[in-house]
């Protein structure tokens, strides 16, 4: 996820090109750039880091003109560096291109360019396509970027400039965003509204497949075979906070609605054709070294820590390899037991938490391989451990992480599969079962979201209390844990998550009239030894508040004072659903306290002291 602007007009582009770009940044902001026409010709200005780091080298080294191109770059091809930034051009530096999205076939296509004697100098699959654009130019730039796009599969919204035709600016859309804003005798480009809504509130929004030739003066709108297309205009009466939310309130409500997206595109590429493998070829391991794995230790913080509880079961359940999850601000201090065949999987959304950071130097000082999960490409984390499984979620915003965790489940799904079959310890019919399974999930979450409203008046009534508890038995306990703390952290109620069997030893002294319980009924083989912990807890007053598989309602019911049902899916997979309605029900209770959802007190978003 990146952002792109761009401004053909009369002002100082670098300017509406910057203030875009910043309203830009919650799409990513590893580096920046821009491109723009300048009296020596096309230009470009970027630099790895925040966009103020772009803004000091453009006080260092000026551009001047009324025609540019620019973006904000979340890296995915290529670490983020000022080579790997956009925006990114040709041999003859006649052509420039800003891209958000990715070109799955760019190594074939450099290859290709290669032989024909371009030079690439970036590990980016963005710099291909200047590239192949100017290899497509014939004296017509529509066309060139027709016949470029034609040859391209995977993502794409570009903003192609080249100085052999300075009065036009074209842009194109496949699967990635992207909006056209219509000005007087100016035009704009943006992967968002926020990016142009200072300038103009007359959008064209582009679908897959079209594409706009910007000039001065007006915007001529085409499919990308080349037929002209004509679109009503979009009035914008919405200001520039709502924009940035895309419609919702709170970051956290769009990142959690955000999730099954997050989930395709942590699994896009990972899948073989004919589902009936996983593919992981960012990790290294050879089948040898992979089979010599005698334990495992995940390492996280927070809710990446009960992502990776969740982690444990499904490699031990798959790949049958001993497993240990740690909180890593603790582990270095127990002095664990590593060895060279010790894999440690440390887990990290942001990719720059210090514990985590710590405890990953302190793995491989002991000799262990290092694997990670992290959502950032080029964080600290990422940089150091011997292997990266990314998720894709996207730039987390809110303080308290929803997508984040959910797609570690997902990459731990991946890595489970992955581990198991090198190890032969799954057969082939079992990964297509789990598979099929997981490409259900992003639906699944969908149609929990369609009915987010539920979760209002229950949130509102927990809101009333001042302790409650989560409860359930194998998974649904690490879930539990992750429900718990989403509900303190940000609605500041204390709650506590015990293993349903476990109440009776002590925490049962507790519940009395009124209490709220919320119990987790996934797991179809703990069903009936869950609900009899849910009696306990009925027949002392608790208020229960169930959530269970689809199918299951009317039975739970029976013990439980309200339901929630999630839709079925394997065992395995429950908490990348049941999740959810956890994360739903903080939110609401966090606004019904009034408080600031996004930004909880006393919290931040990447914690980098230890
Ligand atoms: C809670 C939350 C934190 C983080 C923890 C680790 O919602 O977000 O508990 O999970 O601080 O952060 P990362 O994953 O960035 O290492």
């Amino acid at each position: 996820m990146c952002g792109i602007v761009g401004y053909i007009g009369n002002r100082d582009s670098k300017e509406v090109l910057i203030e875009g770009l910043k309203k830009l940044e919650y799409r990513g902001y590893d580096s920046a750039g821009i491109a723009v026409f300048t009296n020596n010709g096309l230009e470009i200005r970027k630099s790895k880091g925040r966009i103020a780091m772009l803004e000091d080298k453009l006080k260092s080294e000026p551009i001047e003109g009324t025609v540019g191109i620019g973006h904000t770059r979340w890296a995915t091809h290529g670490k983020p560096s000022d080579v790997n930034s956009h925006p990114h051009t040709d041999n003859s530096s006649k052509f420039s291109v800003v891209h958000n999205g990715i070109v799955e076939n760019y190594l074939d296509l450099k290859d290709e360019l290669g032989a024909k004697g371009h030079v690439f100098v970036s590990e980016t699959d963005t710099e291909v396509i200047s590239h192949l654009i100017a290899d497509e130019y014939d004296g017509d730039i529509v066309s060139a970027v027709q016949r470029a796009v034609k040859r391209m599969r995977g993502a794409y919204a570009l903003g192609v400039l080249t100085e052999y035709e300075p009065t036009k600016l074209v842009a194109v859309r496949f699967a990635s965003p992207l909006v056209i804003g219509i000005g007087e005798n100016e035009n704009f480009i943006g992967s968002d509204i926020p990016a142009i809504l200072e300038y103009t509130r007359n959008v064209y929004i582009l679908n897959d497949g079209e594409m706009a030739v910007l000039t001065r003066s007006g915007v001529e709108l085409m499919t990308t075979s080349g037929d002209i297309i004509s679109k009503e205009i979009f009035h914008v009466d919405w200001d520039l906070v709502t924009a940035e939310k895309a419609g919702f309130d709170h970051f956290m409500l769009k990142e959690i609605h955000e999730q099954p997206k997050a989930y395709r595109d942590t699994m896009l590429g990972r899948i073989s054709d004919d589902g009936k493998s996983v593919e992981l070829k960012e990790i290294g391991m050879t089948t040898e070294q992979i089979r010599g794995i005698s334990r495992i230790h995940i390492v996280a913080c927070g809710t990446a820590f009960h992502a990776g509880l969740v982690g444990k079961t499904v490699i031990e359940s798959l790949a049958r390899i001993p497993v240990e999850t740690d909180v890593a601000s603790e582990y270095r201090y127990r002095s664990p037991i590593i060895t060279p065949d010790t894999l440690v999987i440390v887990v990290s959304q942001s990719g720059e938490t210090a514990d985590t950071l710590a405890a990953l130097r302190e793995a491989k000082r002991n000799g262990a391989r290092v694997l990670a999960i992290t959502n950032v490409v080029g964080s600290s984390v990422a940089r150091d451990a011997d292997d990266v499984i990314t998720t894709w979620a996207g730039p987390e915003i809110a303080v308290a992480s929803t997508k984040g965790y959910s797609s570690q489940l997902i990459a731990f799904y991946l890595l489970g599969l992955y581990l198991a079959q090198e190890r032969g310890t799954v057969e082939e019919a079992k990964v297509a079962e789990i598979v099929a399974a997981m490409n259900k999930l992003p639906d699944q979450v969908e149609s929990i979201l369609e009915q987010a409203n539920v979760f209002k008046g229950v949130a509102e009534s927990m809101s009333k209390h001042d302790n409650l508890f989560f409860i359930g038995r194998g998974l649904d306990f690490a879930v539990a844990q992750e429900g718990s703390l989403k509900l303190k952290e940000i609605s500041y109620i204390h709650s506590e998550a015990y293993a349903a069997g476990e109440l009776k030893h002590g925490t049962l002294a507790l519940i009395e009239d009124g209490v709220p319980v919320i119990a987790l009924v996934t797991q179809e083989d703990l069903y009936e030894k869950t609900l009899s912990n849910i009696k306990e807890v009925k027949a002392r007053g608790a208020h229960v508040l169930g959530v269970a598989n689809a199918g299951y309602e009317g039975e739970v019911m029976k013990s439980v004072d309200e339901v929630f049902s999630i839709p079925r899916t394997l065992p395995l997979l429950t908490p990348a659903l049941s999740v959810v309605p956890l994360q739903l029900l903080s939110y609401y209770a966090s606004l019904a306290r009034g408080n600031d959802v996004d930004k909880p007190r006393n919290l931040a978003k990447s914690v980098t002291v230890e």
